[in-house]
């Protein structure tokens, strides 16, 4: 290797102890930066001047930018700091910066990795290229103009992509004769539109990137200044507690077989730590075993953590393959194939809702389908666009570098977490499907889908509800009972219908006027326009809740017979029927027992792929965590079970 290469002040050091001075290299932790700003703020100027006053720039480097400052440079000085930085010569003859370019260096206490994005409006895509990695952002603001649009664009979008800290970089302050008013201004301009952003740490700091100030050295003219320099601040600025630590996600890269006797699975970990001996769990099979052993960079090892690069061996033979990700079993990421997400999009082709797209997810790339773009988000504001309050419809395209929420549906499940607690396996890519091109980049808000408004306030205005001339205690004397719901809820096979056909017979017999109604008829009729997905779900839910209510007010007892499998959609029918009328009965048998059963062939198919979402095996279920009933059908029949429900009853006066 070439001496000149070396930083110049650590020569004699590492010519004197060079085991000592690659140790104190390796167990230095690294801060990875976004720098952004609009075209002249002096970003290119701000990493120069970094390089520079650190000792940072190659020898060689330096005699050619001395030669270059006299053709190209702006500063009418013998040395330009940005001509260190704009490193191609088509964007110095542009003056501008193009591509996003990744710069390295360290100092004594950190290493540090510069992702250098351009500027100017047309490239958010780089930004948001350079930014997914990063933990910490610079916001360069030129002093004479303050906060611009471009401030608020990109704060915007380094809050949208998770990045925590950041330094407002009040440049030139040499052009407002270092005024102190000037950037109080600023930082109270800057404040005021951030504080809905999320930022975990903010920190302003006035400097002249051109003359040094407060770079790397403080200098005389800010002297009212008393923080830290900009180069000791990304020093200290303390990141060991942003990394995901708790939720263990291992994506398979690659599945390894030496040999008959080794079957190793690869990846880098997304998140979290691994030790031997964990229970780990495979998605999307659901397959649980032990690590066995981990093997890191130099051989085997006895924990990883994220992002170490590592293979790991089971101890039991499960079937685990690319694209697949090991969990822990007790902390397991959401399954399913639709979610909802922030969208960045990048191409001069508009998204287009509808359209078919390749999604790439942590180690796999997904056919998908863009289903619903739900609103724009104006980044100016920071709000949805202003439409979207008085528009019902939808808004359907999204155009090079706008954002807006997105409902994303893939043609098959996978595992991932909302992006606010896991970068990695809450971030995509969108992938056109011809040209193979980058299109959009994703962040995955939760997996909760919600329903147009409309469907839970009246749509019509001039509707007045009508009292009946007789009562609900006329029914009742009529009937002799009271209307109720009992709302069977568990997995498919667990037993549901068939209690719920003995409880009605049992209930006729008695001579109590009852009603089921059950999933797999009322979708043939009511709801037959529903899925599985959790909005349609939810959708089946809310209808069946609200055909209950008018039911037990009629007198009736209805038994409702459905999976139901979330937690809020059940809580929102004991709210829609009453909590008084509401009976919730948890029929409960272990998924492998439902999937023994498997009365109509169903689980059959949805381990082989042919129904896709189905509860237990790619779709959750929410068990209660309160219900009035609990019956196990792997122990109680279903005429005991009847009765039961019948004891219940009478007790609460329903029937007597
Ligand atoms: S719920 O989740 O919306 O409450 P519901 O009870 O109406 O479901 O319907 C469940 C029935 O539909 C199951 O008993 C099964 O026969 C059938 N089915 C078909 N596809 C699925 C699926 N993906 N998940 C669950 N059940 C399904």
């Amino acid at each position: 290797m070439n001496n000149s290469t070396y930083k110049i002040q650590e020569e004699d050091f590492i010519r004197e102890n060079i085991t000592a001075y690659l140790n104190r290299h390796e167990t230095k932790d690294m801060l990875r930066i976004l720098t952004c700003g609009s075209v002249d703020d002096g970003k290119s100027t701000l990493i120069g001047r970094l390089l520079y006053d650190s000792h940072m720039i190659y020898e060689d480097q330096l005699e050619k930018i001395t030669k270059d400052s006299k053709v190209y440079g702006t500063t009418d000085e013998d040395f330009d700091p940005a001509l260190l930085t704009d490193g191609l010569k088509a964007e110095r003859e542009q003056g501008i910066t193009i591509d996003v370019a990744y710069r390295y260096f360290s100092t004594d206490k950190r290493k540090f990795i510069i992702a250098d994005c351009p500027g100017h409006e047309q490239y958010t895509r780089n930004m948001a290229t350079g930014a997914s990695t990063c933990n910490l952002a610079t916001i360069l603001i030129d002093a004479r103009y303050g906060v611009i649009t471009q401030t608020r664009r990109h704060s915007f979008i380094c809050s949208l992509l998770g990045i925590k800290h950041i330094v407002v970089a009040v440049n030139k302050m040499d052009l407002v004769d270092w005024s102190e008013d000037k950037f109080n201004q600023i930082v109270q301009d800057y404040n005021a539109f951030v504080s809905r952003l999320g930022f975990s740490d903010i920190h302003f700091i006035p400097m002249s990137a051109l003359k040094g100030d407060n770079v790397v050295e403080h200098g005389e003219n800010l002297y009212w200044y008393d923080g830290p320099t900009f180069l000791h601040h990304l020093e200290n600025v303390n990141i060991s507690t942003d990394r995901n630590l708790i939720d263990m996600r291992l994506p398979v890269q690659y599945v390894l077989r030496q040999n008959l006797d080794f079957r190793g699975f690869s990846g880098t970990m997304a998140s979290g730590v691994i030790h031997v001996g964990d229970e780990v769990t495979s998605l999307p099979s659901k397959k649980q075993s032990k690590i066995k052993e981990i093997y890191g960079a130099d051989g085997k090892i006895e924990q990883a953590f994220a992002p170490q690069a590592i293979t790991v061996t089971l101890e039991d033979e499960i079937d685990v393959s690319r694209g697949n990700m090991l969990v822990p079993v007790n902390n397991i990421p959401h399954i399913g194939n639709e979610f909802e997400a922030m969208l960045i999009w990048m191409h001069e082709d508009p998204a287009q809702s509808g359209k078919s797209y390749l999604a790439k997810h942590t180690s796999s790339m997904i056919p998908c389908v863009l289903s619903d773009i739900r609103y724009k988000v104006d980044v100016n504001t920071m709000s949805r666009d202003k439409n979207d309050s008085e528009q019902t419809e939808t808004v359907y395209s999204l155009e090079l570098n706008e954002i807006g929420r997105c409902h994303i549906t893939l043609h098959r499940p996978i595992a991932f977490d909302p992006y606010e607690k896991n970068h990695s396996t809450g971030a995509f890519i969108i992938v056109d499907r011809l040209s193979n091109v980058t299109v959009g980049a994703g962040m995955i808000v939760d997996r909760i889908v919600s329903k147009p408004e409309h469907l839970k306030t009246p749509v019509s205005q001039n509707i007045v509800k009508s009292e009946s001339l007789v009562s609900a205690e006329d029914r009742q004397i009529l009937l002799n009972q009271k209307g109720a719901t009992i709302w069977l809820t568990g997995f498919s096979g667990s037993g549901k219908s068939t209690i719920a056909l003995q409880l009605e017979k049992e209930l006729i017999k008695q001579g109590q006027l009852c009603y089921i109604l059950d999933g797999d008829n009322v979708r043939h009729g009511l709801n037959r326009d529903l899925g599985f997905s959790m909005e349609d779900r939810k959708e089946n839910i809310r209808r069946i809740a609200e055909v209950a209510a008018l039911m037990n007010d009629a007198g009736m007892i209805v038994i409702s017979s459905f999976i139901s499998p979330y937690l809020s959609d059940r809580a929102e029918a004991r709210k829609v029927i009453g909590e008084e009328a509401f009976i919730e009965v948890y029929v409960d048998a272990t998924i492998e027992t439902c999937e023994q059963r498997d009365p109509k062939g169903l689980y059959k198919k949805a381990r082989a792929g042919e129904i896709l979402q189905f509860t237990g095996i790619s779709d959750p279920y929410e068990k209660p965590e309160a219900s009035e009933i609990t019956i196990n059908t792997e122990c109680i029949e279903p005429d005991a079970a009847a009765l039961l429900i019948i004891d219940n009853l009478v007790s609460q006066e329903f029937i007597r």
